[in-house]
């Protein structure tokens, strides 16, 4: 295997927790080098102390972090909804049924104009320093639509969610669909297609599209297959996902822009994610979600884009990282460390948002002095390089 020499990294994240104490929490490691052995990292320090290797590559003094892990993404589907958007940012109110606009034009659409999309978006995000991507169906609603959808999304990404349980889809003469039928569909064929394309079960648990005893339902029916689940919750109001996933010991609850203190102590007592999603609120005009209560309360705070047609349109987790800093109370440090190493933990990954011996090498070489400049400089794309299993992106 041919490894490779990173020098001149002016400021390095490494995300180590045993790099805490002179580090802090993005274990910074300042003049540093990273040795790259194929698609794994090898070795980190001080550039003093780096071993020899096969190839090296001259930072020119950048900041260098881990490859963001976006742990929340709709990419397949066809259309936009601009207008929409639109009419919002004019006093229009989000609703969860702008998501049958996007289900028409998406189960409308060839599988190669779903590729093709998908791929248009998978390479926003990557030049803009996304490594992992989490991506979802949810906008087909039918046995064929949803396992398609899947089946396209596992070309890109091993980390692909089955969201049959996105909204109940209207009957086929217009009329609103049997939402007790639907679960049947969704618990049923639906999910004994798409199980074999899928590593996740998300449900949207929301007045407006599933309660909380239809997710549990839902969740359950997916565990019974081997997937692993995940929620979206308190996005439009209060409710009781939230509680629901931590009680289940999900791995994410998505959203949570609405808590109360009973939803904040569960999630501080569980394991569970609580996955922050401000390009939906940037785009929908409702109220921040509130990480500063969460991170006081010991809650273990994850950013992604939700990158979808309907509620947030963006695909760039700087972006996302701008945001959540000017305006939900994290510092650049903590906005940084929630879209790399807690979006891992949100997909349980182990491999991926921290670079450590072992991990995989991916990585973003940021044309800036320090990761600072992430927050510090929002819409300047930074990205200089992303580099994914040791090799940069062309
Ligand atoms: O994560 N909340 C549910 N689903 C998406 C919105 C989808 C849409 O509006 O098309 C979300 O915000
Ligand atoms: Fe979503």
């Amino acid at each position: 295997m041919t490894t490779t020499l990173l020098t001149g990294i002016g400021e390095l994240v490494t995300n180590d927790p045993e790099r805490a104490e002179e580090g802090g929490l993005l274990g910074l490691v300042r003049d540093a080098a990273v040795v790259l052995d194929g698609d794994r990292v090898a070795w980190v320090g001080r550039a003093a102390d780096a071993p020899a290797a096969d190839l090296a590559h001259d930072c020119g003094g950048r900041a260098v972090v881990p490859g963001f892990v976006d742990s929340h993404s709709h990419l397949v589907f066809a259309g936009d909804r601009s207008e929409e958007f639109a009419a919002r940012m004019t006093g229009q109110p989000y609703a969860a049924g702008g998501i049958r606009t996007t289900v028409a034009a998406t189960r409308a659409a060839t599988d190669e104009q779903l590729a093709a999309n998908l791929a248009r978006l998978v390479g926003e995000m990557r030049r803009q320093g996304t490594t992992t991507v989490e991506v979802k169906s949810g906008y087909g609603l039918t046995v064929a639509d949803e396992a398609r959808s899947l089946a396209i999304a596992q070309q890109v990404t091993s980390e692909t969610t089955f969201l049959g349980a996105h909204v109940v889809p209207a009957a086929p003469d217009g009329s609103p669909g049997d939402a007790g039928r639907y679960v049947d569909m969704v618990t049923g064929p639906m999910l004994a297609a798409c199980a074999p394309y899928a590593r996740w079960i998300d449900v949207f648990c929301e007045s407006g599209a599933f309660d909380d005893d239809q997710a549990r339902t839902i969740l359950a029916a997916g565990a019974a297959v081997g997937l692993r689940g995940r929620l979206h919750a308190n996005q439009l109001g209060p409710g009781p996902g939230v509680r629901l996933a931590c009680e289940l010991g999900l791995a994410a609850v998505d959203h949570c822009t609405y808590l109360d203190d009973a939803d904040v102590d569960a999630l501080a007592a569980s394991g569970t994610v609580a996955t922050l999603l401000p390009g939906v609120e940037f785009s929908t005009r409702q109220p921040w979600p509130d990480a500063r209560r969460l991170l006081d309360a010991g809650v273990r705070v994850a950013l992604a884009s939700d990158c979808n047609p309907g509620s947030s349109y963006t695909s760039s987790v700087p972006f996302c990282l701008a945001m959540a800093v000017r305006d939900m109370g994290m510092s650049p440090a903590e906005a940084l460390h929630a879209a790399t190493r807690r979006g891992a933990e949100a997909l349980r990954r182990d491999d991926v948002g921290a670079l450590v011996p072992g991990m995989r090498a991916d990585l973003v070489l940021l044309d800036a002095p320090s990761y600072l400049h992430l927050a510090y400089r929002p819409g300047v794309p930074l990205v200089a390089a992303t580099w994914l299993g040791g090799r940069p992106l062309t």
